[in-house]
């Protein structure tokens, strides 16, 4: 790992002129994900302390049992947001529906919209295992002056214009893409400081690990079960390894430093699988395309995706360039 003292704040300032947008809001937009990922990172490296383990008692929308740091961090990512007057609306994995942000001095400004999955992989919180954050940026279509409507937030992922995750792990990263590749920062926490630790971060283009929840073989597809038959087999390279993690964020970056797939396909329970399009899918696809990897539904880029609902649930399948070939070689043959 190449060591570098540069902080997020100057690689932001830094690199503001390579955006393709440079009126400075993108900037300011990163500079309020990374504030309020401190905060978040504070209550969850307390947790055990504090009241704020286990179930908050309610449902969302996705018919999941909300953790009580499911609420706090989806709160605190919205008000951070809101407050700062950053963006003109956010949709998030905990909420019905968008929210549409209108500041008081100026009428619907802002160009940017962000979507998140506040708090992912939530159920490990409870058994200290990493948990996560991801975001998702993209631009406005509907004219400035006006309220966001859903057609904001219905873009095709390869519409994104910034998109990241926060992994509160044995050190807490920010990793995050604008378009120019994926850097990775690491928190020093006596200072309070990101600094950039991880430059340019790429995908091997294959690797020896698959992560799948096996637990549903039963009910995959059957070029999925080939697929991890394939993974099993003592030939050249393999047998992989087996590693699931059971939060997106950190399987996804274990694979991208060591290289390895990442399986969460449909099942004859789920039709669309589990993972959400739009706070989870789309962005891990930028940042695994931004760092030559590849994601797909199992036959078509994740990216090109035409949303039809904002909490739409996708079979996904991501990680190393080759990996994620050879499965869908599978999906096509068999399923
Ligand atoms: P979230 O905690 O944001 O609802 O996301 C949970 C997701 C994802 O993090 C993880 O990879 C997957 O659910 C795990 O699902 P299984 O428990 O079904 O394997
Ligand atoms: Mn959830
Ligand atoms: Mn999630
Ligand atoms: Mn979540």
């Amino acid at each position: 790992m190449q060591q570098t003292h540069k902080t997020l704040g100057e690689f932001i300032i830094e690199n503001q002129s390579a955006f393709k947008y440079t009126s400075g809001e993108l900037s300011r937009l990163i500079n309020s994900i990374r504030l309020a990922a401190k905060v978040v990172n504070h209550e969850v490296n307390k947790a055990g302390l504090v009241d704020i383990l286990g179930a908050a008692g309610d449902t969302n929308i996705q018919g999941e049992d909300q953790q009580k740091l499911d609420v706090y961090a989806n709160k605190l990512f919205i008000q951070t947001l809101t407050n700062r007057n950053i963006v003109c609306g956010i949709a998030s994995e905990e909420e019905d529906s968008f929210i549409s942000i209108n500041s008081q001095d100026e009428q619907h400004q802002n160009k940017y919209i962000v979507l998140i999955d506040p708090l992912d992989g939530s159920s490990n919180i409870d058994v200290n295992v990493s948990v996560g954050t991801i975001f998702s940026v993209y631009r406005r279509v509907t004219p400035l002056g006006t309220a966001v409507t859903l057609e904001d937030f219905l873009q095709k992922g390869s519409q994104q214009v910034a998109a990241g995750y926060v992994i509160y792990g044995t050190s807490t990263m920010l990793v995050y893409t604008t378009g120019c590749g994926v850097n990775g920062f690491t928190l020093n926490p006596a200072i309070g400081s990101f600094y950039l630790s991880h430059p340019n971060m790429q995908f091997p283009e294959t690797g020896k690990i698959y992560s799948v929840n096996e637990g549903n073989y039963i009910h995959f597809p059957q070029g999925i079960k080939n697929y991890i038959k394939y993974c099993q087999m003592e030939e050249g390279d393999r047998p992989y390894t087996s590693r699931y993690i059971g939060s997106l964020v950190s399987d996804f970056h274990r694979n991208m430093i060591k290289g390895g797939i990442y399986l969460y396909p449909k099942s004859s329970k789920a039709g669309s699988g589990k993972l959400r399009l739009l706070y989870e899918c789309n962005p891990m696809a930028f940042l695994a395309e931004q760092a030559n990897g590849k994601a797909s539904d199992g036959f078509t880029r994740i990216l090109d995706i035409e949303p039809t609902e904002l909490h739409q649930r996708v079979p996904f399948i991501c990680g190393s360039r080759k990996m994620v070939e050879k499965a869908e070689e599978f999906m096509l043959k068999y399923s």
